[in-house]
Formats: structure tokens, sequence, C-alpha cells
């Protein structure tokens, strides 16, 4: 390979042709003048461990791990971040000359677009998460680290919520409950939808009066046009409802991080996306 050859990474997912990461991640390489490329891979589950070790056999240094592959990777990690070890799932794989390295880099994103790009305070309120699966258990730890009063993680199948409380419990004062068990007499700074349901074109039963003057309703979910839970959010009188975008740029941010030992600027590339933030 040519020495002025750019390095090799990508994201793994299945299906991934709807993917921002490459825009993403060319424009970081260009504000931080990095000489990388970046490609989309569209792999089955089936075909996942040997296109991760083709990738990196041909020289890949890194790629971006997304749905469903998450919790299947980790298998393939010789060294596991503390906060994919935690989360259970990892976004974020480094291809050393010795070692594969995992991480996750989705809970920390939440948390910078949270507090730096909306301004939320997340310390003393009290956190509502819609939701128990995968995206769930990535966010749960850092949003106990910083600091609220209580954590409440209600799901459709309550057991799965009640995983995620035992699970979380170390890091924080966690609940678990139905979301007709939901206590709608706190204020909720932040409210969560870490459910699938918008995807599928479902609206669940989401407790209108959680929602007050103050709360922020967040969506991990991001597309075009407004997301079921986002207006249901500004409906119901949400002092602000948003989608995810701002966690998408904040979480490729670390991973180029992670990757180049360099931190992008955000600001200017989630504008380029043409989404706006609030
Ligand atoms: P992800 O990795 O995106 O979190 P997942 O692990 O399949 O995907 O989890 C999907 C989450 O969305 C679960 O909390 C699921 O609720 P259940 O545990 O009860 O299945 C939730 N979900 C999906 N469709 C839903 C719907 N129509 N109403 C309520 N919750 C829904």
């Amino acid at each position: 390979m040519a020495a002025d050859a750019p390095d090799r990474y990508g994201v793994i997912g299945y299906p991934v042709s709807h993917s921002r990461s490459p825009v993403i991640h060319r424009l970081f390489a260009l504000q931080t003048g990095q000489n990388m490329q970046y490609e989309l891979l569209q792999v089955p589950p089936e075909k996942l461990v040997s296109a991760v070790l083709q990738f990196r056999r041909t020289g890949g240094r890194g790629l971006n791990v997304t749905v469903p592959h998450k919790t299947a990777v980790v298998e393939l990690v010789d060294e596991l971040s503390e906060r994919a070890a935690s989360a259970g799932a990892v976004n974020t794989l480094t291809f050393a000359p010795d070692m594969v390295r995992g991480d996750n880099t989705d809970g920390v994103g939440l948390i910078r677009d949270l507090q730096q790009n909306l301004g939320q305070r997340l310390a003393n309120t009290n956190i509502l998460i819609l939701g128990a699966g995968g995206a769930t258990r990535g966010i749960v730890r850092p949003l106990l680290e910083s600091g609220p009063s209580l954590l409440t993680i209600a799901n459709r199948t309550v057991s799965k919520a009640e995983e995620l409380r035992a699970r979380f419990a170390p890091w924080g004062r966690v609940t678990a409950c139905s979301f007709d068990d939901i206590d709608t007499s706190l204020d909720y700074g932040l409210i969560v939808n870490a459910t699938s349901a918008g995807l599928k074109g479902e609206t669940p039963p989401y407790p209108a009066a959680a929602v007050g003057p103050t709360t922020c309703c967040y969506d991990l979910s991001y597309g075009l046009q407004p997301t079921p839970f986002c207006l249901w959010g500004a409906a119901n009188g949400a002092a602000l409802s948003v989608m995810g975008w701002g966690m998408l740029v904040e979480q490729a941010a670390e991973s180029f991080y992670v990757w180049r030992g360099v931190r992008p600027d955000t600001a200017p590339v989630l504008k380029q996306l043409s989404v706006s933030a609030s």
C-alpha cells in the first residue's frame, strides 16, 4: 500500500444503506485533515464474523457497528471498554495490530447532545425512559452518572424493564414499571423514547400526563420528518421535542476521537446535515 493511502474505516449493519455515518465521517476527516476513507458494509447476521475478519485482514482500521450487530460483535472483541461492557453492546471496533478493541460511544453521544448542544441540565432531575431494549441498555449508565434524582424505565414488557433496573441499580436511583404505572405526579426534565415503535409506525400508550412545560422529549430515532414521539411531545406541551440527530453526530465524533485521537467540531457537521437541533 502506498504511504499516503487513506486509512480505511466503515459502518457495518443490516440494512445500512440509509446510514448518514459516511457523510458525517467524511466531513470530520475534511475538517481535521485526517487521511481516511469510510465505507458502507451491508452485511446480514450470518455473514457478520467473516465480513469483520475480512475487513480487518485487508487493512481496515476500524468499524462502526449498527443494528442488528451491536451485541453479536462483542464476541469478536479482545478488549472491551468499560462503557461497552456495561452496555453489553459495541458500536465502535478498533483493529490494533495485535488485538480488536470494542467500545460504545452511544451513551456519551446522547449526554453531549443533551448537555452541550441542547443546554439541558440532568443533575437532580427526574428522567423517564420509554422502552427497555438494546437502545436503552446503552444510555442508562451514562444518564445515571449525570446525577438525576430518579431514573424510571417504563416498558410494555415490564420484566425487561425490571431486568435493566437490577443491572444498573449500582449506578443510581432507578425504578422500573409499565407505561400505565408511570408516576405522573413527578416533574420529568427529560423523557427519552428508546422504543422502536415509531419505526414500525406504531404509537404506544405514552403517558401524556408525564409531559410538563419544562420537559425535554428526546427521540433516539430520527428522520427527515418529526417522529410520532416528537409530535406527541410537542402536542402535550413539552419545552423541547427533538430527534436524535445530535446524538448521531456526537457518537460519531467520539468514535472518530477513539480512532484518530482528534476531536472534530460537531456544530458545523450538524448544520450541514441540514437538521436543526432545536
Ligand atoms: P432496540 O435495539 O432498538 O432497543 P429492541 O431491543 O428490539 O430494539 O427493543 C425494542 C423496544 O421497543 C422494546 O422496549 C419494545 O418493547 P417490548 O420489550 O415490550 O417488546 C419496544 N417496542 C417496540 N414496539 C413497541 C410498541 N408497539 N409499543 C410499545 N413498545 C414497543
